[in-house]
């Protein structure tokens, strides 16, 4: 542990690490809080190195509280890497459903199939060498190795990074320096030696408990005497938020076509925009990815003729009903009710989408044998092949499951 200057960024005074006493304290005081105020996940009872790799990536973009049930379901279904390498892709992106956010379920079926075909299924043994692997930042590496392994390195995410700039800031400019190579350094020295993995959940448990973006709860905080931000009476402005990519609204309807009891849904790509020209192609082509691999409900972008179309005489539902069925290589046939479902919103990366639901009931006694266009035709209770979050909603909405 130094008191080594830790360099500046773009010419502002990044603040140093603080000197070996002063880290003590920090470190006595802050880890003396989590031992009262540890939130009891799961994955946090008897940390394996394979259960703390699974959470640590579920928890990359998903709240502990979303997180947790899907841990324990995912874990029960592939309880370890061998079992995870073995599993086909579909199986494991069905398992991740509930957490969003698919490129990190194929990125951690990458990673399992790679640990078996180069190590013999040996997990890596440092943060160093789980770098190596897809999907692992050195964020993820870092919690993984510290909590894990036992190995005394930072985890420092946004959340980490708030409550280290409040801790040794004292004005905006230095908050702003302190990223990079100058926060890894501070970050470093301070992590507990003993209790590395204790020490980096702590940080996170105080981020969002106590030391929160915006409105930090200042008057329980075990750190707060010792918090530079906050004496300088700057602690709820620094760091300045991040500067947001501009959402992109998205209106399109969902149709939940029945025939014969069971559901179409339609192959992987095609869910929700990738096939129709609802929005220009630069964000089709950055929305496309999200979907790889995700069973969808037809989509149409006819989200404003709908407006118009319901409660007349359903319109809509049925020109939307009979494109899909051309599509699907249907015959035409009549379609049978028609039901406004209601509405779903649905925020990934930055879309934000408001998704009509229509549920549209064809009188055919029996789906057919073969789907040309690669759909498939599913009964409500399942099994179904990966689905994406949004056509779950969509479901629950119109009521089928
Ligand atoms: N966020 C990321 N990793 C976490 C962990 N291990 N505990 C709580 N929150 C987290």
């Amino acid at each position: 542990m130094g008191n080594a200057a830790v360099g500046a960024a773009r010419g502002a005074p990044a603040p140093r690490a603080p000197r070996p006493r002063l880290a003590a304290g920090l470190r006595r005081r802050l880890l003396a809080w989590y031992d009262e105020s540890r939130r009891d996940l799961p994955w946090r009872g008897h940390p394996t190195l394979y259960g703390t790799w699974i959470a640590e990536t579920m928890l990359q973009q998903t709240t502990v509280v979303a997180a947790a049930p899907c841990w324990e379901r995912f874990l029960a279904r592939f309880p370890d890497v061998r079992a995870l390498a073995a599993a086909d892709e579909a199986d494991v992106l069905c398992a991740w459903s509930g957490l969003g956010y698919y490129r990190r379920a194929r990125d951690l079926h990458a990673a399992a199939r790679l640990i078996v075909a180069k190590a013999n299924g040996r997990l890596p043994r440092t943060r160093n060498a789980w770098q190596e692997l897809p999907g692992v930042g050195p964020y993820t590496a870092g919690a993984i190795a510290s909590i894990a392994l036992g190995e005394i390195v930072p985890a420092v995410d946004a959340n980490a990074r708030r409550v280290l700039v409040r801790l040794l800031c004292a004005a905006p400019e230095e908050a702003s320096a302190l990223r990079g190579r100058a926060l890894e350094a501070v970050a470093a020295a301070l992590v507990d030696p003993h209790r590395p993995g204790d020490w980096n959940q702590a940080l996170m448990d105080l981020a969002t408990a106590v030391c929160r973006p915006g409105a930090p709860a200042c008057s329980i905080c075990p750190l707060s005497g010792q918090c530079r931000a906050r004496a300088a009476g700057i602690a709820a402005v620094v760091p300045p938020a991040a500067a947001r990519r501009a959402p992109v609204a998205v209106r399109l309807s969902l149709l939940v076509l029945e025939m014969a009891g069971a559901i179409l849904l339609v192959p992987p790509g095609t869910a929700p925009l990738a096939s129709l020209p609802v929005a220009s192609r630069s964000v089709r082509d950055d929305f496309k990815p999200l979907y790889r691999g995700l069973f969808g409900l037809p989509a149409t972008p006819w989200y404003a003729a709908r407006d118009a179309e319901i409660g007349r005489d359903d319109g809509f539902a049925r020109l939307a009903a009979r494109a899909w069925r051309d599509w699907a290589g249907l015959a035409r046939g009549a379609a049978g009710s028609v039901g406004e479902a209601g509405t779903v919103k649905h925020a990934i990366t930055t879309f934000r989408l408001d998704v009509a639901v229509t549920r549209l009931q064809w009188l055919d006694k029996e789906t057919p044998a073969v789907c040309p266009a690669g759909s498939v035709w599913r009964r409500p209770d399942g099994p179904f092949p990966p689905l994406s979050s949004l056509a779950t909603k969509a479901l629950r909405c119109a009521g089928v499951t």
